[in-house]
């Protein structure tokens, strides 16, 4: 795989061309990238490259909280509108394309139900109706070409597996050249640079990447089997289970599912909090994506913004926990669960 690692911290961008300070991650097979601050300023400077006031978007309710938050609440005092609806549904965004709608913003799987959004039929809709794709694809990583499946922009937090340590913050765009230069347009106006040692430990953490997906699809795999069959669960969402609803469609376009997924513990708050309370190996964290295991109650921290009516459309309930598993052994893993959950 070809890694070409373009960073735009720590350079003089007015004295030297971007074609030559470009020191970004292609991992997607873009044509240009961008390496910014953080997750956020990934989405929010590829989104105001995108659409400007009066222009539309459509997005789903479960979708990372931070931008749900600016597409809900802040982009609005900019004239961006955005709708949300339930993408697994080809119907319902069709009935929600506007003449103006300018964006689909998608996050696959997404945050924290772990649904998958069809990217390519989503791709050919919105490309019909002159629409960009976005995918945010910091969930699935390498386990995902979003481009290939015809998005035309990935955007990532790098705070999460591309970097994989929980020690650094940062965030990429990559997408067409032309796109890309609007993006740095965009970036030079509202900051977001990724500072120097942000970048040389994003670039060090990118080193083992691969073994490290690797080593999170299979010990998130034989988590979610575990909890699938455990009584204290009433559900777990996990896309490399076969009884996932959309698991046909994960694997025809992830060739692995990732270390991210949500169970749904019987009982009330107090069972959570039993839980969250009783785990060791798991620290608890609105983080994922990092070596050691994360867990976090979604409702009560990375969705807590997000108003009840968007949480019950993106099936983000209450007894809602969602799990970042890292790379320990295995055993340890189960054995941690097991404890908590007895
Ligand atoms: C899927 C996803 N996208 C974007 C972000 C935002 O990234 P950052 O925290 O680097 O701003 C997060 C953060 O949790 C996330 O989970």
């Amino acid at each position: 795989m070809v890694l070409f690692v373009i960073i735009l911290s720590n350079l003089d961008t007015s004295t030297i061309p971007f074609s030559k300070t470009a020191k970004i991650a292609e991992l997607e097979g873009a044509e240009a990238g961008l390496v910014l601050s953080s997750g956020m300023a990934a989405t929010s400077t590829a989104i105001t490259a995108l659409a400007g006031s009066g222009d539309h978007m459509i997005c789903h309710a479960d979708v990372y909280g931070g931008s749900f938050g600016l597409f809900h609440s802040l982009l609005p005092k900019f004239g961006i509108q955005t709708s949300f609806v339930n993408v697994t549904d080809l119907e319902e965004i069709e009935k929600a394309i506007q003449p103006n709608t300018k964006v689909i913003f998608l996050e696959s799987p997404s945050n924290p139900t772990m649904r998958i959004c069809d990217i390519r039929k989503i791709a050919d809709l919105a490309h019909q109706r002159n629409i960009q794709v976005v995918v945010d694809n910091t969930f699935a990583v390498l386990n995902q070409k979003p481009l290939e499946l015809g998005a035309d922009v990935v955007v990532h937090s790098c705070t999460k597996y591309l970097n994989g340590h929980s020690d650094v913050m940062a965030g990429a765009i990559v997408g067409n050249q032309t796109f890309i230069n609007d993006c740095i347009d965009v970036f030079r106006k509202l900051g977001g640079n990724l500072n120097g040692i942000d970048a040389w430990l994003l670039i060090r953490g990118m080193k083992t990447l691969g073994l490290r997906m690797q080593r999170h699809n299979e010990n998130a795999q034989r988590v979610a089997e575990y909890l699938n069959e455990h009584p204290e669960i009433e559900k777990v969402h996990y896309p490399g289970l076969i009884s996932h609803p959309q698991h046909a469609l994960a694997a025809s376009q992830m060739k692995g599912y990732g270390g991210v997924l949500s169970l749904e513990l019987k009982g009330g708050q107090s069972e959570v909090d039993q839980f969250l309370n009783r785990v060791r190996l798991f620290t608890r964290a609105v983080s994922l994506g990092s070596v050691e295991s994360l867990i976090t109650q979604p409702v009560a921290a990375v969705h807590y913004n997000v108003p009840e009516e968007f949480r019950v459309l993106g099936g983000i309930t209450p007894n809602m926990v969602r799990l970042s598993v890292g790379v320990e052994d295995i055993e340890d893993i189960l054995n941690d669960l097991e404890q908590a959950l007895r």
